[in-house]
């Protein structure tokens, strides 16, 4: 069968993990998918060494002249942004009859029902697998593994950074100051660490999740937000003292009153599998009504686990497994009152 033609605009360090992933193993990849995967054309801001080769890829400067080339098939955004190029590519791949694979969760919380309207009007599909929790494959598991379940709660730690700041203030008796400038200095925070430490990054992965779990419309807004800048070291002393853990907790369940989501620092039992996940992991506890309890644990961020998220919605596509955004139909996608939005 005729190859899966690739556009990727963004060679930052998803972007070229996942070129390497696609270099390293063609073979694996024609075998798993019946096709060849292949990189037709790459963009990014600068045409800088990026340590893996480009050779043979067409470079197009302008990320929307990319996302409609001829030679696409599906276009891969993992630029970043809720808006600005990020947005305007990725539209215009859908118009143009382009998939779409992106890690972009600012851009999916913001945008997620507009673009999912959008793909499937289109007849396009348009998947996000690494925008949530990055490696681990918590969307498939929700939209797939379990689709025989009703969903009651999803419950998780989904922003590597604060775990990383928290577990520091912890073990090494670091102020928050002290453990953000560590963190900072590892490059492990977002250009705008607000993102990360006020806990926006985690609530727009809470949200998607959400979404995806209860059948309703991204409502990032709803979520009830508190980050880690307050959290002080004697806090985590108390704690301690009575047998918990400070986490940067998500939790998102559907109540009589609609849907309760909220991102903010929690006290975990030390001994819990939560209480006890340290650094930089991620961990995801779904509940569903015939499985249980379900625990995902693993990379949260980092080029190898980002990039195998997202190869696993390209090797989708090339299977020919269609499925929506949001795992249903976005025009089903109910608009679901918010508790915590002031709504009866
Ligand atoms: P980086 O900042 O490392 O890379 C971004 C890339 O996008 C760079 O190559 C940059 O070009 C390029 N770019 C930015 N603006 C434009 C533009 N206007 N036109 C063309 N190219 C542009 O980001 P990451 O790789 O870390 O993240 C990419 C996406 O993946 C983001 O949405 C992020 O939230 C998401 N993500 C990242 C994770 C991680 O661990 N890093 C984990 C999960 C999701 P140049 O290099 O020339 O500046
Ligand atoms: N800043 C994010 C984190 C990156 O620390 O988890 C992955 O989304």
């Amino acid at each position: 069968s005729e190859p899966l033609r690739l556009g990727i605009a963004g060679l930052g360090t998803v972007g070229v993990g996942v070129i390497r992933i696609i270099r390293q193993k063609a073979a694996q990849l024609e075998a798993r998918t019946g096709r060849k995967v292949v990189i037709t054309a790459v963009s990014a801001r600068s045409q800088k060494d990026r340590g893996v080769p480009l050779d043979g890829y067409a470079w197009e400067a302008d990320p929307v002249k990319l996302a409609t080339r001829d030679d696409v098939d599906v276009f891969v955004e993992l630029m970043g942004g809720a808006d600005g190029p990020a947005k305007e590519s990725t539209e215009a791949a859908l118009k143009a009859g382009k998939d779409v694979v992106t890690a972009n969760k600012a851009m999916l919380a913001e945008h997620g029902q507009e673009l999912a309207l959008l793909a499937e009007g289109e007849g396009r599909v348009l998947r996000f697998e690494a925008a949530v929790a990055g490696g681990i494959p918590v969307i498939k598991a929700l939209t797939e593994g379990l689709a025989g379940n009703d969903i009651t709660r999803v419950i998780g730690v989904m922003n590597g950074s604060c775990n990383y700041i928290l577990t520091r203030m912890e073990n090494a008796n670091l102020t928050y100051e002290e453990a953000f400038a560590e963190a900072d200095g590892l490059g492990y925070l977002e250009a705008d660490p607000e993102l990360d430490v006020g806990g926006i990054d985690a609530a727009h992965k809470l949200a998607l999740l959400a979404a995806i779990s209860f059948g309703t419309q991204v409502k990032f807004d709803g979520v009830q937000l508190e980050g880690i800048g307050r959290v002080t070291i004697e806090d985590i002393r108390q704690a301690a003292d009575m047998g918990y853990k400070i986490k940067l907790l998500g939790t998102a369940q559907m109540t009589g009153r609609g849907l309760v989501q909220s991102m903010s620092p929690c006290l975990v039992p030390a001994t819990s599998p939560l209480g006890q996940l340290e650094g930089g992991t991620n961990m995801v506890v779904l509940e569903g009504d015939h499985v249980g309890q379900i625990v995902l644990r693993g990379a949260g961020a980092g080029e190898g686990p980002t990039a195998s998220a997202v190869m696993s919605d390209v090797i989708d596509i090339a299977r020919g497994l269609r499925l929506p955004t949001f795992g249903q139909p976005a025009n089903t996608l109910k608009t679901t009152p918010s508790a915590n939005s002031g709504t009866p």
